[in-house]
């Protein structure tokens, strides 16, 4: 089979990666692709409209097409690939909004009794500003489209939060995206993404992962896509994902289905675990990303007939699938500065040599090729993971790539994983 993957970032690299061994496949485009997925596949240039990807795949006899971030699927990617008769792995437009609005997730969680934080969408600044002055800070003000993992500031004290819905809503720092926010109480406790994958009906549980959201050690600094992740979470006891399971995501699966707009594809959840139990923060209509390079490396079975069996509304047949039992981190390389302006076209070295490591994998994200070497192409870089033994040996050896690996500038965390090794 031919398949297709949309997207160019360490998430899509991990897919290739995951798809690239498995017997059913034949060859694998990607569009737009980076480096490292060239490596795995044939990259291409994403076509300006979703109609002429789809002509292009219908003419390639492409098998299977698997949709990695959110703004296609939101856009509606797979019903235009759907109207064809192709196979596109993902929500339709209808069932992304789960994620492209975060209204619209608010709204589905208070209807069907699904654990969240407290919350108000405004589309007044002022009407916002009385609420956040009736409210006592911290609160969490938010945009509530897509806004490339950015649209989320923090109102630690009433002064922040009121910047926040200025930045949000006058400034229309995120354009469209801001054009209602959505505030809400503060949860407490940590944090965990859960990963399922659903065909509308059935879903079936990934193994846990957590990622580190801020740029700096200690969990400081500014909020970003993602510095790292690893796999297990410690927090997610099998009690605890049990509950999840019943609490969250079967009435979310559920939930979308009963207004017509069944979700297939991947449902992340990202979790608090308060001591009132789990809460949802956020739901994604995708792989996370980094947790996606730490969950393909874990999956022992075949990726590519679980995917075709959520859409085909068969993944109850998959139950059994297969984990390895070794854990799994990832480290991300960033750009100095990143979340913040940084510098791009900077020269990447040692990326064999981390390859070469037992156990250890690196996948591009913000990498472009000039001529004969690699070099930084965004904000986040590479991911570098490793999966062994215990957790403790994974950071350990995801570390000794990230040290065989230079770029100037570059920006990695020390500390991942510090909450899961904390426990012991
Ligand atoms: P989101 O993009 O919704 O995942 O938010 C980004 C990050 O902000 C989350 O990973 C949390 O660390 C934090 N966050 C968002 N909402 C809340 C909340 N209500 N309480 C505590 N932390 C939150
Ligand atoms: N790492 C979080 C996300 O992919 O949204």
């Amino acid at each position: 089979m031919k398949i297709l993957v949309v997207g160019q970032g360490g998430r899509e690299h991990a897919l290739v990666w995951k798809l690239a061994q498995s017997p059913l496949v034949e060859k694998i485009y990607c569009t737009p692709g980076n480096p490292g997925i060239s490596q795995l596949a044939e990259s291409m240039p994403m076509p300006d409209r979703f109609t002429d990807l789809a002509d292009w795949a219908a003419a390639q006899d492409i098998g299977l097409t698997v949709v990695g971030p959110e703004v296609p699927l939101a856009e509606g990617i797979v019903d235009v690939f759907s109207e064809r008769g192709l196979k596109a792995f993902g929500p339709d437009k209808r069932a992304a909004r789960l994620e492209a609005s975060k209204d619209f997730a608010k709204r589905l969680m208070l209807e069907n009794d699904i654990p969240t934080a407290e919350h108000q969408t405004f589309t007044d600044a002022e009407e916002a500003m009385a609420y956040v002055e009736d409210q006592n800070a911290p609160v969490f003000v938010k945009a509530n489209g897509l806004a490339a993992g950015k649209g989320v500031i923090p109102g630690r004290t009433f002064k922040e939060a009121v910047q926040a819905v200025t930045t949000i809503l006058i400034d229309k720092a995120f354009g469209d995206a801001g054009d209602s926010v959505v505030i809400e109480e503060e949860l407490i406790g940590e944090e965990a993404s859960f990963t399922v994958l659903t065909d509308g009906t059935y879903c079936l549980p990934f193994v846990s992962s957590q990622d580190h959201k801020m740029s700096q050690d200690g969990d400081t600094g500014k909020n970003t896509g993602g510095m790292g992740a690893y796999s297990p979470a410690p927090v997610i006891t099998p009690e605890l994902h049990d509950d999840v399971m019943q609490r969250i995501v079967y009435p979310t699966v559920n939930g979308m289905a009963d207004i017509g707009r069944p979700f297939k594809g991947v449902l992340y959840v990202g979790l608090m675990i308060t001591d009132d139990g789990p809460k949802v923060i956020e739901f994604n209509c995708r792989f996370g990303d980094p947790e996606a390079q730490v969950l393909f490396p874990r999956l022992k079975s075949d990726l590519v007939p679980l995917l075709i069996a959520c859409i085909d509304g068969t993944l109850e047949q998959h139950a059994d699938v297969q984990w390895h039992d070794e854990a799994a981190a990832c480290v991300v390389m960033a750009s100095g500065g990143y979340p913040d302006p940084y510098q791009t076209g900077i020269v990447i070295t040692g990326l064999e040599d981390a390859d070469a490591i037992e156990g250890v994998t690196v996948f591009h994200a913000g990498t472009k090729q000039d001529g004969e070497t690699v070099v930084t192409d965004g904000g986040r870089v590479l991911g570098v993971t490793a999966v062994t033994g215990k957790l403790h040996d994974a950071i350990q050896l995801a570390y000794k790539g990230v040290s065989a690996i230079h770029f100037d500038n570059a920006h990695a965390r020390n500390d991942i994983g510090h909450r899961a090794l904390g426990r012991k």
